[in-house]
């Protein structure tokens, strides 16, 4: 069957991957309404499309943190990607960079820094958790910086792991002979079977539940890469990430696998951007499977969107060409959208294009 938009992906993984690994890629946290919401969200933005603008030629190139970008469409940290397809993260970074935009490479992944870098030239992120031990936080940044990587994403939402039920049930671990290649040395490398989940017992037993915004001030100590800070999806805490000096945040709430019953990302997005002033960029992960969806994010202010499931379900299903295939999906829907919107670059995408639920009843427009 011939795929035609990214969601049909995730059939397919499914009908392939050991059901362990699917639950753990697919699940949300508790009732998983947040999961649901962070979809059905974007199903309550409407466009206001302007007509009779020559539209004949589209950019859809764009900066992220000063580099260029083919599009607005960037990959989000997952864990252990050689759980989908045995090229793992690398096939995700060779078909980021083909694509000409953004990998994040999770602290967990299954392949290290230096084996990502191998893969050739592109403009990749590090995704970090900070674990109780500073040094070995200390060395991975390091690494990660030597290994050419452009900045640094701060998972801020996961001071303890988010209740994935189906993981519980599951006694998740990671299947034999993968590892989380980057603290292999560390002999912080594996997640053994417990009676819960296991990558819950190995977050209650690494990660620093201590972690709080003097430690961004720390890690500044440590790099001089920016720092993105992931996980934000109030305006409060928008005002203090820009105070204490983040290059730019991901409104995100991890694919809704932490905290349920938070707002779908799309929601929460136009209260940071308007606390942020402008002052740097945002972003935005969560549900994010069809142009329409990139568009309404930018029309709602972000800079650019993540992509975190997509990128798994497309691996599983037919590994680097996979991955191609959703990103050019997701690019020629973004481009279709902007040309029937009447948009010839990402500056002319406007509030004034959408119309949210949240704004006047009777779908007057915003501002006139
Ligand atoms: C994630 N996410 C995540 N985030 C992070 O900061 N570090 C990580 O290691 C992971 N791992 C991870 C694994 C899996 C299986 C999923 C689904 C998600 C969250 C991820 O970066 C992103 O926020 C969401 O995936 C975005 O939502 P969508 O696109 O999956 O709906």
């Amino acid at each position: 069957m011939e795929i035609t938009n990214v969601m049909e992906y995730e059939k397919i993984a499914k009908e392939k991957l050991p059901k362990m690994v699917y639950d753990y890629y697919a699940s949300g946290a508790e009732d998983q309404w947040t999961l649901q919401e962070n979809r059905n969200a974007f199903s309550r933005i409407l466009f206001r499309p302007r007509i009779l603008i020559d539209v004949s030629k589209i950019d859809v190139s764009t900066t992220v943190l000063g580099f260029n970008t083919s599009m607005p469409i960037m990959i989000a940290p997952t864990a252990m990607q050689k759980m989908a397809h045995p090229d793992g993260e690398l096939a995700n970074a060779r078909a980021t960079s083909a694509a000409g935009t953004i990998m994040t490479l999770s602290s967990w992944a299954t392949c290290s820094v230096e084996e990502v870098a191998s893969t050739g030239p592109g403009i990749r992120f590090f995704q970090l958790y900070v674990y109780k031990d500073r040094n070995v936080v200390r060395q991975l940044v390091k690494r990660a910086e030597e290994a050419g990587f452009k900045a640094i994403a701060l998972t801020v939402d996961t001071p303890r792991l988010g209740r994935r039920e189906s993981d519980i049930k599951n006694r998740f671990a990671l299947p034999r002979g993968l590892t989380l290649k980057n603290f292999e040395g560390l002999d912080l490398g594996k997640i053994v079977k417990t009676d819960d989940s296991g990558l819950a017992s190995y977050v209650a037993g690494q990660v620093d539940q201590s972690l709080s915004w003097k430690d961004i001030k720390w890690l500044q100590s440590i790099t001089s890469l920016p720092i993105l800070v992931k996980g934000v999806i109030t305006a409060e805490d928008a005002r203090i990430a820009v105070e204490y000096g983040a290059a730019g945040i991901i409104v995100s709430n991890h694919g809704a696998r932490q905290l349920d019953y938070v707002p779908a990302t799309i929601m929460a997005l136009e209260e940071v951007v308007k606390a942020v002033e402008g002052r740097i960029p945002v972003f935005l992960d969560g549900g994010v499977r069809r142009g329409t969806d990139v568009f309404k994010a930018l029309a709602l202010g972000a800079s650019g969107v993540f992509v975190g499931r997509p990128s798994l379900f497309s691996l599983a299903a037919d590994g680097e060409a996979g991955v191609r295939k959703m990103l050019q999906m997701l690019r020629d829907e973004f481009e279709l959208t902007m040309a029937l919107s009447g948009c010839r670059s990402l500056r002319e995408i406007s509030r004034n294009h959408i119309k949210t639920d949240w704004d006047t009843p009777h779908y007057l427009p915003a501002k006139l």
